[in-house]
């Protein structure tokens, strides 16, 4: 039999309520802070000052991210850094602050590299010998506090571009859950989506190891368990609900680190073209891609822990994909893109590219099951009328 074995990465987790106090332990003495101005509160950032002086380190908030950067502007903000000479970067907020600050710590410590060679997949040099990168995030969701990737928007082609190497992955995620009391419901439930999306994607990814499996399954329960809750609890439910899953959301980039994302991935190309949040077409589309690739072992196994019903892998994965749709339903993720208000003219028009761009995607390729250019338009086709999505009988 072939060897199979694999290495497994991750951050070094802090976790729990209070965690950000972890930062005072580092005893760094320059640290810059990347985050949104729109969600860090005066409190958050007269803490952070607190935790760095106490041990005689100063501290500058250097970049406010409040919409998708250009790269000119995280090669400049490298620029600033560079006169700081920082040895901690602090990166607080959600996916977009933690990959811009994942791009501004290797231009700092690399400032002659181009930006296409930081496009090389698995093709950057050791980062960590001028800084160490500390993520904190404040929504539970892309899980880019531990993971290996950096996803950017270019400005002029509207196309996804994605910086891709384990030395992009922080030194520390601090898991505190207090960031995340005052999420609005809609953010909630489309991170929430999008982690649940990650950890079933993981489950069945060709090249997940056992160890894999086994913490996307147990996140996607947790999440299963607790989203709802954690989007339309009372005040004092979702305390904990909200903790069990922020925890999830990051180990669901723990598996999607050590394994890829899947289908749903490769097929969010209307998201980009739409504006739509990336989790709430994450969840829309998550029934179908889960159909496409079913009957697998790993689906089956997350049904029968569910306490759903089946005499067949095939049943147990159609009442999984069932459930699904119910469970999107429920904290307000739209069926169809029809429902999310997508004009059916342009969507259709549109049809072969979004077709052509998904079968082409990594994500997809390394699914279980990977579409033809007919199926894929197909898919899309159910998905943008929210026709049930079956488990085709051709298997
Ligand atoms: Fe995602």
């Amino acid at each position: 039999m072939k060897d199979m074995y694999s290495p497994f990465v991750t951050s070094n987790f802090i976790v729990g309520r209070g965690s950000i106090k972890f930062i005072s332990q580092l005893n760094k003495k320059r640290a810059v802070v990347i985050y949104d101005g729109r969600i860090m509160s005066d409190a958050t950032k007269e803490q952070l000052l607190t935790l760095v002086s106490e041990n005689g380190g100063e501290c500058r908030f250097i970049a406010d991210i409040r919409n998708e950067p250009y790269f000119s502007d995280i090669v400049k903000a490298a620029d600033d850094m560079n006169e700081f000479n920082p040895d901690l970067i602090i990166a607080i907020g959600g996916g977009s602050v933690l990959d811009t600050a994942k791009a501004m710590h290797l231009f700092y410590e690399y400032p002659d590299m181009s930006v296409e060679d930081s496009l090389i997949p698995y093709n950057l040099p050791e980062l960590g010998k001028k800084a160490i990168m500390v993520a904190i995030p404040t929504t539970s969701g892309t899980g880019s506090e531990t993971t290996s990737a950096a996803v950017f928007i270019d400005h002029e082609t509207k196309a996804k571009r994605l910086m891709l190497s384990n030395e992009l992955i922080p030194a520390y995620a601090i898991l505190d859950a207090d960031f995340t009391d005052t999420l609005p419901k809609s953010v909630a439930s489309h991170t929430g989506m999008d982690a649940l999306t990650h950890a079933l994607e993981a489950s069945v990814c060709v090249t997940a190891s056992p160890m894999v499996v086994s913490i996307a399954i147990s996140a996607a329960l947790d999440i299963l368990e607790n989203l709802k809750i954690s989007v339309l609890g009372n005040e004092d439910e979702k305390l904990s609900a909200r903790e069990a899953c922020h925890v999830a959301a990051s180990l669901s980039g723990v598996a999607i680190t050590n394994s890829c994302a899947g289908l749903a991935h490769g097929f969010d190309q209307p998201g980009a073209y739409f504006d739509l949040p990336h989790g709430m077409v994450c969840g829309l589309l998550l029934p179908y891609t889960t159909a496409f690739a079913s009957p697998h072992p790993s689906y089956a196994k997350l049904a029968k822990r569910l306490g759903l019903k089946g005499d067949s892998e095939k049943e147990l994965c159609q009442n999984l994909v069932d459930y699904l749709v119910n469970f999107n339903k429920a904290i307000g993720i739209p069926l169809s893109f029809a429902e999310a208000g997508i004009d059916e003219e342009i969507f259709f028009d549109k049809l072969e590219d979004f077709a052509t761009l998904a079968i082409s995607a990594v994500a997809t390729k390394l699914s279980p099951k990977i579409p033809s250019l007919e199926q894929a338009k197909e898919l899309l086709k159910n998905a943008y009328y929210g026709n049930k999505p079956f488990i085709s009988s051709e298997v």
